[in-house]
């Protein structure tokens, strides 16, 4: 069998001084192709599980793969390899640097790369860019883009190593209504196309019915979205 691109077993996370789990006893199986959109209300932990899907934290117990390997307890090293050449992240308040432009910040994505050229990865950045409409942006720092631009800036930057798996927190949440559909077309083409998997986190599951499957997140666990629930 193929293995999963993510694979989330049984994860339980605490945060110190919070008296219940966020996070408890999660699983979450994600193949190739394959998008799947978590919600739930603000404070249910969607950025929590999201940071640790990303390998940017530790769950406390449990166990998370990443295209077959069992990468919760890697070497630093590894984990920051893996960070590199197979999960984009988007954050959720985009974190680009301000003194760099938006070919520099895109750029970012590819620095700790292994295998991709910076030539190569200019002109990918610069594609990317043209297709989220920014090819007249390039040149501006995060300060003078807007929420919309700087996002669509940070999904790029997320995309420019052509990652196995994009995890996005709140992708559209700063766009207007057209953009964001540009968005939720580029991310369902890059699924189909190039077989990425795709997890987010939104407060807005009903303009995700692109993606294969919704989830929501509450007592630290996911559940089939029911949208009347909602
Ligand atoms: N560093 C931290 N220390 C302690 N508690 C935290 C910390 N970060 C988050 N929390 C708490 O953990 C819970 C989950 O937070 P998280 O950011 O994952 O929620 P979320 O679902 O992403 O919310 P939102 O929809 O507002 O983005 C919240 O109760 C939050 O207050
Ligand atoms: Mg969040």
């Amino acid at each position: 069998m193929t293995p999963a691109v993510l694979d989330v077993v049984d994860i339980v996370y605490n945060y110190p001084a919070v008296s219940s789990p966020t996070l408890a006893g999660l699983n979450l199986r994600i193949a190739a192709g394959e998008s799947v959109a978590i919600v739930g209300p603000s404070g249910s932990g969607k950025s929590t599980l999201l940071r640790l899907c990303g390998l940017l934290d530790h769950p406390e117990t449990g166990e998370i793969r990443l295209v077959g390997e069992r990468v919760t307890y890697s070497p630093e090293r590894r984990r920051s390899r893996l960070r590199a050449t197979t999960i984009g992240f988007v954050f959720q308040d985009f974190q680009l640097l301000r003194d760099r432009d938006a070919l520099g910040n895109v750029l970012l994505g590819a620095m700790y790369h292994p295998t991709l050229a910076r030539r190569e990865a200019s002109q990918r950045s610069r594609e990317l860019l043209d297709q989220v409409g920014l090819s007249h942006r390039v040149g501006a720092v995060p300060g003078k883009l807007s929420g919309g631009e700087q996002q669509r800036v940070a999904i790029v930057r997320a995309l420019v190593g052509d990652p196995a798996l994009l995890i996005c927190d709140e992708p559209t949440g700063n766009l207007d209504t057209s953009t964001a559909k540009e968005i939720r077309d580029v991310l369902r083409d890059l699924c189909s196309n190039r077989g990425m998997a795709l997890l987010l986190a939104t407060h807005d599951p009903a303009t995700w019915s692109s993606v294969d499957r919704i989830y929501d997140l509450h007592d630290g666990r996911l559940h089939v979205h029911k949208p009347d629930a909602c």
